[in-house]
């Protein structure tokens, strides 16, 4: 390892603290030097509560950051309307990009962050930490040794009975989030299932959304998205997924899972828990392997670091980003238009 990594954070809310500040407070590679968001007692918070953070300079201007010829990389944990302005900058001045989920709002968007790393040579990555967690990391290793077979079709959802992020703030705005369940928790679901399939192309996809109960009653702030959405996808290779995602829906209790059908075995990761579902001696059987490791954001992070310090393969490229924008935004105009959209 030749050099620290001198990052900046922007956006110093609920996810920079619990999962970003927590975790660079155990990695060695990662420097913050800078902290920046609207709110000064926010800085104030992160910069008291995290090593990792003690030492940052502040700024309430996300262009002093990306001004500074001091710093290396930004992490954009902001409300997801600014992933790609503040993406696009960085980008422009020379700096790696690890922002937070969803990549951006729109196809265009996460068009023009792709282009502008590419561009400028530098690394952007959008955070997809439940490729990270123990049992996807297992599911990985399983699915290298081809222990599974093809995986042809599966389902994916994170189903909150109850359950709207950001207590009336911008989550329910669609101009500030750009949708609901469906972009906040579908790209994290939507996201692992089609990796752990080996990254077919997403050719079509149709869907529906509702707002039947939450919105009446939430705590002041704008609530002009969905409350539950479900859809389905094809791939290239012949594959599907249906999914099915919500804040609001009335079922028996919430569940967050990925299940793929394979040609050797099934597997099921089912809040963080992986199953495995196959075929021996003319019987059937279950497998619940018990793998340990660190958060997966915590091993996401590592990785970025890894990517740009050492060269390593990066297990996410900007492509992929643009392929997820265009499954969540094609299932907006399918559910919209009452059709089929192809990609
Ligand atoms: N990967 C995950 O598991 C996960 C979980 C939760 C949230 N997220 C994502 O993280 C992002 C932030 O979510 P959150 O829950 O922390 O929201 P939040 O509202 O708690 O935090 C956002 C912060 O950004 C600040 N901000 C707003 N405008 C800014 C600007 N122009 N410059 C600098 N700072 C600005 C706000 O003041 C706030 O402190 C969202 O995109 C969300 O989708 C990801």
């Amino acid at each position: 390892m030749s050099k620290k990594l001198r990052m900046a954070i922007i956006g110093c809310g609920g996810i920079a603290c619990g999962a970003h500040a927590s975790n660079y407070d155990n990695i060695d590679d990662i420097e913050i030097v800078a902290v920046c968001d609207i709110r000064p007692e926010r800085m104030e918070l992160i910069k008291s509560k995290y090593k990792s953070c003690a030492n940052a300079w502040e700024t309430e201007d996300y262009m002093d950051i990306v001004k500074c010829p001091d710093i290396d990389a930004v992490d954009i944990c902001t409300p997801n309307y600014l992933h790609a302005p503040i993406a696009i900058a960085a980008l422009n001045a020379g700096k790696h990009v690890l922002t937070e989920k969803p990549d951006a709002m729109t196809v265009a968007q996460v068009e023009a962050m792709k282009e502008a790393a590419e561009r400028n040579g530098k690394v952007l990555m959008a955070m997809r930490n439940n490729r990270f967690t123990p049992a996807a990391l297992y599911a990985r290793k399983a699915i290298a040794d081809n222990e599974y077979g093809r995986f042809y079709a599966g389902r994916c959802g994170w189903i909150r009975r109850r359950g709207v992020p950001g207590d009336g703030s911008w989550f329910a705005d669609k101009s500030k989030a750009g949708g609901g369940p469906l972009i906040d928790l579908g790209v994290h679901m939507i996201d692992l299932a089609i990796f752990l399939m080996g990254n077919p192309k997403p050719v079509s996809v149709s869907g529906s959304t509702f707002r039947e109960i939450a919105g009446q009653n939430e705590k002041g702030g704008l609530f002009d998205v969905e409350d539950l959405a479900m859809g389905f996808i094809k791939f290239d290779n012949g594959a599907c997924l249906h999914i099915d995602f919500s804040w609001a829906t009335n079922i028996e209790k919430d569940v967050r899972f990925v299940e793929l059908r394979g040609t050797k075995a099934g597997i099921k990761i089912e809040d963080d828990v992986l199953s495995v579902y196959g075929e021996k001696h003319g019987t059937p059987y279950n497998e619940h392997p018990q793998p340990r490791g660190e958060y997966g954001h915590c091993v996401a992070i590592r990785h970025f670091a890894d990517v740009v310090l050492n060269g390593a393969d990066p297990i996410f490229v900007p492509q992929q980003g643009v392929d997820m924008i265009k499954i969540l935004n094609g299932i907006y105009e399918s559910a919209e238009t009452g059709k089929e959209v192809l990609l």
